[in-house]
């Protein structure tokens, strides 16, 4: 549990990409909102190929808003991949990245994942370093805009 500067109580919650969990429906919208809106792309653009098989995490507000999410896709070979993370504009640069990013490496290495890899926007590669990602190979544009490949290695925690 955390708290945002508004002193609003935040939590964390694991969201099964159905119709029957009431917050993927939250956080749809906020990928939409955050992630496409600005980029003038349309409802529906959110959504990826493996949206079924990711792990989905939401963090909610005091009156259980969907106000940040991130998606992982686990690969073949103890890898995955970090997607679409998104914190609601009013809330953004109040901690709930780093939170959100946090559980999200406690839970994939407790499943055994050794690395994440990402394809971070360039405006957000900053805020990835911040959390031990670095950037490797080229540059190369994505939704239309340019981003960097980052990737962290999982350090082993004892059972
Ligand atoms: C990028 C984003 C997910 C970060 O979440 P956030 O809740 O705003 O970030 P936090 O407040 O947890 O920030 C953690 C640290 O990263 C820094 N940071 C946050 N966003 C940053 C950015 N875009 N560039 C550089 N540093 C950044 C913060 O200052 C903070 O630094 P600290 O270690 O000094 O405390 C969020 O701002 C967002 O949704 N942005 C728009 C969508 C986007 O770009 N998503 C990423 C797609 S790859």
């Amino acid at each position: 549990m955390n708290r945002t500067d508004d002193d609003e109580v935040l939590t964390l919650r694991w969201v099964a990409p159905d119709d029957v969990d009431p917050d993927y429906a939250g956080e749809r919208d906020l990928r939409w909102r955050v992630l496409r809106v600005p980029l003038g792309m349309g409802r529906g653009t959110e959504v990826n190929a493996a949206e079924e098989r990711c792990l989905h995490l939401v963090a909610r507000d005091g009156e259980r808003r969907v106000v940040g999410c991130v998606i992982f896709r686990v690969d073949p070979g103890a890898t995955g991949q970090l997607m679409q993370m998104a914190v609601e504009p009013a809330l953004q640069g109040q901690g709930v990245g780093r939170v959100l990013v946090a559980e999200l490496e406690r839970r994939v290495r407790a499943d055994g994942v050794g690395e994440i890899t990402l394809h971070a926007r360039e405006v957000a590669v900053g805020f990835y370093e911040r959390l031990g990602y670095a950037v490797y190979g080229d540059p190369f544009t994505e939704v239309s805009i340019p981003h960097r490949h980052m990737r962290k290695v999982l350090e082993a925690r004892p059972a």
